[in-house]
């Protein structure tokens, strides 16, 4: 089984691969946070499904192109980047609008593990275990109003700690969007951690999206602004090269990038010579999103 939603899971679930980290400690890290028994940690390893990718690998081949273009570019540049204190401003169409602290963030939300597929549209792909709580209850805290359809999220600008945001690779504050429902869907995580650790800067820290069943360049890092639109949000990769990277990039084997196939992928860490593993429809959550897009024309790259 790929994953399991909190509501399903029981702490008889909780089996964490401890190869990776020990589990007491991950246990009482996160009690102060969510509370232990509140907490519904994902299935893993031990069902046979997902296995995590390494701490190692998952904090040194990044893309963060505010640290520059290289894979191992943020792991190297980011020690500079300073995430605390933080705060994120939530406009647009929304009840309640405001600039809030990060604790008043994750005040009240429910910190749990969810392990999950990571695919890259460049065609690598990793197994990632987040700590962090469904986008749904931050805009339900936030009060969303009738007329929103969309959320447009924004990275910080910092170019005094973000080497590569002094050069004009791509348009910067970096710059992403869901529809609503998107947004809503209980699979949408704002990510604080990865392996109960607070989020590596080069991850995105403090806090990021992660929408699993999405090319990555979705899951937007270091967010600080989140507003609720009418229109479809300008998205940076989208905007550059529309014909190669769409507004909604779901993960798609059958559509092709132009420059290369999305048939399948090369998992971080299986070696140079490692088998590449077929790319499953949506990242292998089609049961839980594909009804989202009935009636859409999936044969094109959008
Ligand atoms: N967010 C910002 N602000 N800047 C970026 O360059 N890169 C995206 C996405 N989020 C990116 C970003 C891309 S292309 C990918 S594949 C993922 O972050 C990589 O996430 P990871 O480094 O945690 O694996």
């Amino acid at each position: 089984m790929a994953y399991k939603f909190k509501t399903d899971l029981t702490a008889a679930d909780v089996t964490p691969p401890a190869a990776f980290f020990n589990r007491r400690a991950f246990m009482v890290g996160l009690a102060g946070i969510g509370g232990a028994s509140a907490l519904g940690l994902s299935a893993d390893a031990a069902e046979g499904d997902l296995t995590p990718n390494t701490w190692e690998e998952i904090t040194t081949y990044n893309n963060f192109y505010e640290f520059g273009t290289g894979k191992s570019d943020p792991s190297e540049n980011a020690g500079a980047f300073n995430p605390a204190p933080w705060s994120i401003e939530i406009d647009g169409l929304v009840d309640n609008p405001g600039t809030f602290s990060l604790d008043q963030i994750t005040e009240g939300m429910t910190i749990e593990e969810r392990i999950y597929r990571f695919r890259c549209v460049e065609a690598w792909s990793m197994v990632v275990p987040w700590n962090g709580f469904m986008l749904s209850e931050l805009l339900n805290k936030a009060g969303v109003q009738s007329g929103a359809k969309y959320v447009a999220f924004e990275t910080v600008v910092r170019p005094e700690e973000m080497l590569g945001q002094n050069r004009a690779t791509l348009e910067w504050p970096y710059r992403e969007g869901l529809r609503l429902d998107e947004a809503m869907h209980p699979l949408t995580l704002m990510a604080t951690g990865i392996y109960g650790k607070p989020m590596p800067n080069q991850n995105g820290a403090p806090i990021r999206l992660v929408v699993p069943w999405k090319y990555g360049f979705k899951s937007i890092k270091s967010i600080v602004k989140i507003t609720l639109t009418e229109e479809e949000p300008y998205a940076t990769w989208n905007k550059i090269n529309p014909r190669e990277y769409g507004f909604y990039s779901n993960v798609n084997p059958e559509v092709t990038h132009p420059r290369w196939s999305q048939a399948s992928e090369r998992l971080i860490g299986g070696g140079l010579f490692a088998k590449r593993q077929d790319t499953l429809k949506f990242n292998g959550y089609e049961k839980e999103v594909a009804g989202m897009y009935e009636g859409m024309d999936l044969s094109k790259f959008f």
